[in-house]
């Protein structure tokens, strides 16, 4: 059980399970994330309005998959595979995001320069996770953002110059269910296996064979997670 990570645990779980599935031949690992962020829930304060954005953009969610490897695909369907994974601490990042347990509650902290320290180091966590594999245009990824909030989607967008439709399903999950923390990418990644079989797309990642899960979350905290898309047929 991983409890009080916040909102980049998404990309956590899909880490751990990863390696476990691998490590433990035939195991499948059932992961679940819920999130009950009323628990927020405070009096407005005017001295901390970073409660009360908390407040306005958290959501409350859960989420589960199962993550395996080696698939018998007599008995089982594989929707998307995890590649590879990395979890890094942005520099000069400290007291960005974060949450403290104290008597009267978990209080969340949030500093308004948030998404432009993400945006500014997405482009090098990119670069760093996909060169290996010769990519370098973002626009040929599907993406599974943490939508911790519309500023950090509009920033990441405009600083990698990406396309209008990339951040569409963390878009739609933003505007349905707000921020879930860590269940967020997970119902991101269903809405667009769903959406792409809807469309017909030839794989569950709109198309593309490629794509990349991040979550965000308190440290500054990122996780990455470097996904192929499955056919759909
Ligand atoms: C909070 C948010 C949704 C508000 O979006 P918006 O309605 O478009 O409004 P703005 O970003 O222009 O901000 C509105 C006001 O709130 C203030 N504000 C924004 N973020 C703030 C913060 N973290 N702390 C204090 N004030 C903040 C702005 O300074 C602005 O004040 P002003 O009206 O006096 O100029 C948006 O800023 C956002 O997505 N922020 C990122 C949230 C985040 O860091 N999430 C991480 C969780 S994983």
């Amino acid at each position: 059980m991983l409890s009080y990570q916040g909102c980049f645990a998404g990309g956590t779980v899909l880490r751990l399970a990863k390696d476990l599935a691998e490590n433990n031949d035939g195991a499948r690992v059932l992961v679940v994330c819920v999130e009950f962020n009323v628990k927020y829930f405070r009096g407005h304060n005017e001295t901390h309005l970073d409660s009360l954005i908390g407040q306005a953009i958290l959501g409350d969610g859960a989420a589960a998959l199962i993550i395996g490897s080696n698939p018998n695909t007599l008995l089982e369907r594989p929707l998307f595979e995890i590649v590879s994974t990395s979890q890094i601490i942005l520099p000069n990042s400290d007291g960005a995001i974060e949450g403290h347990l104290r008597e009267l509650g978990l209080t969340f902290h949030l500093k308004e320069y948030v998404q432009t320290l993400i945006a500014d180091n997405i482009g090098k966590i990119l670069e760093e996770e996909f060169s290996p594999l010769g990519i370098s245009d973002w626009n040929s990824l599907y993406w599974i953002t943490h939508p911790g909030g519309h500023a950090i989607l509009n920033q990441i967008e405009a600083k990698l110059d990406l396309k209008r439709d990339k951040l569409r399903a963390s878009r739609h999950v933003l505007s349905e269910y707000g921020n879930m923390s860590s269940a967020c990418v997970l119902f991101i990644l269903d809405e667009m296996r769903k959406k792409s079989l809807e469309e017909g797309k030839s794989t569950t990642g709109e198309g593309l064979e490629w794509g990349v899960l991040f979550g965000f979350g308190p440290g500054l905290t990122v996780e990455t997670v470097v996904l192929l898309s499955v056919s759909t047929e």
